[in-house]
């Protein structure tokens, strides 16, 4: 096992790191306390390349592996996790599908855009009755001519009041059961398309989450990605990578909470010396390092096999659930270091705990990574 960086992955971790530190850490409490979408830090990250930075260069893109996109969402997310969300779903659960399942033309067209076009993408599978029970879902798409015709509504989706490009999935043979469903590329500007309640949540302000409408909505024949019937397959495929993306933001989020937790009990004196110097302190420390060293490697794993081509479901989920229980875990017992001060809005890691929360929850729930971990151990 070879537990270096390439030289590019290295590169891409220093320049994310510096991007951060320079761009995003000075906003990011504003952009919790504002619930305002980080459109300039977006933008600047299209022009550096990160959003869409798996996109193979022929299509506009540059070209990177998983294993540096998991780094730049770590990175991010150590100080900011709604701008590490939003870079994740655009890569993970919009590109992505887009380059495994599109036809060259499609990829010429909506690649292009969710790079050098600056377009943001979203991943619409999520609907009021049917979240872990994916395949529940009741949006339909019918084939009239040379389109489909959409009705339906899909919630809680990631970027969704600002995306431009919305990877849909919609039941196009009820009576085919997962089988009927199939994946669509749908653009926000098509007629009948609209979106609806932006939703107030716990944590991750910046991350635009909406509730996507669909009523009559005219999608062209030729934006049907992959195979009819072929949708649930996309999406669970999807989700196995998107999952890689969601364990290193909890990643990073342990990471933010352990290294402002460091900084305050080294100044922060009680009883007559720093709190970092009481066993208590550095033995909470000693087992935050051991998660957070013990979760990069599942997520390298996850990410190294994606790249290699080879199966990587199981090793997603273990990465994506490890890391996320983690993070809940470690971001409470951060808080708890600082006291009545952690309880304020006057340090950042009350918002890491709250940003912490959702990693167990979307892109598939910890009981739903216990079921597909347990199902992928053969022991039926
Ligand atoms: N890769 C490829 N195919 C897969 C697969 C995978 N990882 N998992 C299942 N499939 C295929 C199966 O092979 C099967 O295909 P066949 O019909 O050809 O045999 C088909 O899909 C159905 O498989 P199952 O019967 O196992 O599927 P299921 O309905 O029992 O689903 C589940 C199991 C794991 C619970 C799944 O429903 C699931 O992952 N649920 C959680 C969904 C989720 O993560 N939702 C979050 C959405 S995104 C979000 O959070 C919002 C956002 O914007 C970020």
């Amino acid at each position: 096992m070879d537990f270096n960086l390439t030289r590019e992955q290295t590169l891409i971790q220093k320049m994310v790191r510096a991007f951060t530190e320079n761009e995003v850490k000075p906003i990011a409490a504003e952009t919790d306390k504002t619930c305002e979408y980080p459109r300039e830090n977006i933008e600047k990250l299209f022009h550096y390349g990160i959003m869409g930075m798996c996109v193979p260069k022929e299509y506009g893109g540059a070209g990177s592996d998983d294993l540096s996109a998991a780094l730049a969402v770590e990175e991010l997310s150590k100080v900011c996790a709604s701008t590490g969300d939003i870079v994740a779903t655009h890569n993970g659960l919009c590109c992505d599908p887009i380059l495994r399942n599109g036809t060259g033309a499609q990829k010429q067209k909506y690649l292009r855009m969710l790079t050098e076009g600056h377009k943001v993408g979203a991943f619409a599978l999520t609907e009021p009755n049917a979240g872990s029970d994916a395949s529940k879902g009741t949006t339909t798409a019918r084939l009239e001519g040379d389109h489909y015709v959409l009705n339906g509504s899909k919630v809680f989706i990631t970027n969704g009041y600002v995306a431009d490009v919305i990877v849909v999935f919609a039941m196009t043979d009820p009576s085919k059961g997962t089988r009927g469903i199939s994946a669509f590329i749908v653009e926000s500007s098509f007629p009948g398309y609209h979106v609806g309640k932006h939703e107030e949540k716990l944590g991750l302000h910046g991350s635009p989450t909406a509730e996507l409408i669909f009523e009559d909505c005219i999608v062209p024949k030729e934006n049907l990605l992959g195979q009819e019937g072929k949708g649930f397959k996309i999406a669970m495929q999807t989700l196995d990578g998107g999952r890689i993306g969601i364990a290193a933001q909890a990643l990073g989020i342990t990471e933010g909470a352990m290294e402002e937790a460091i900084t305050y009990t080294k100044s922060r004196v009680q009883f007559g010396k720093p709190i970092a110097k009481f066993q208590n302190t550095q033995f909470t420390f000693a087992d935050m390092k051991v998660a957070v060293e013990s979760g990069r490697l599942l997520v390298h794993q996850a990410a190294t096999l994606k790249s290699a081509g080879k199966p990587f479901t199981m090793e997603a989920a273990m990465a994506k659930l490890y890391t996320s229980e983690n993070a809940m875990k470690y971001t409470v017992k951060a808080l708890q270091m600082f006291g009545g001060y952690g309880y304020t809005r006057d340090f950042p890691v009350e918002r890491m705990l709250r940003d912490a929360k959702i990693t167990e929850i979307y892109e598939g729930t910890s009981e739903v990574q216990r079921i597909v971990i347990s199902s992928n151990m053969a022991l039926k």
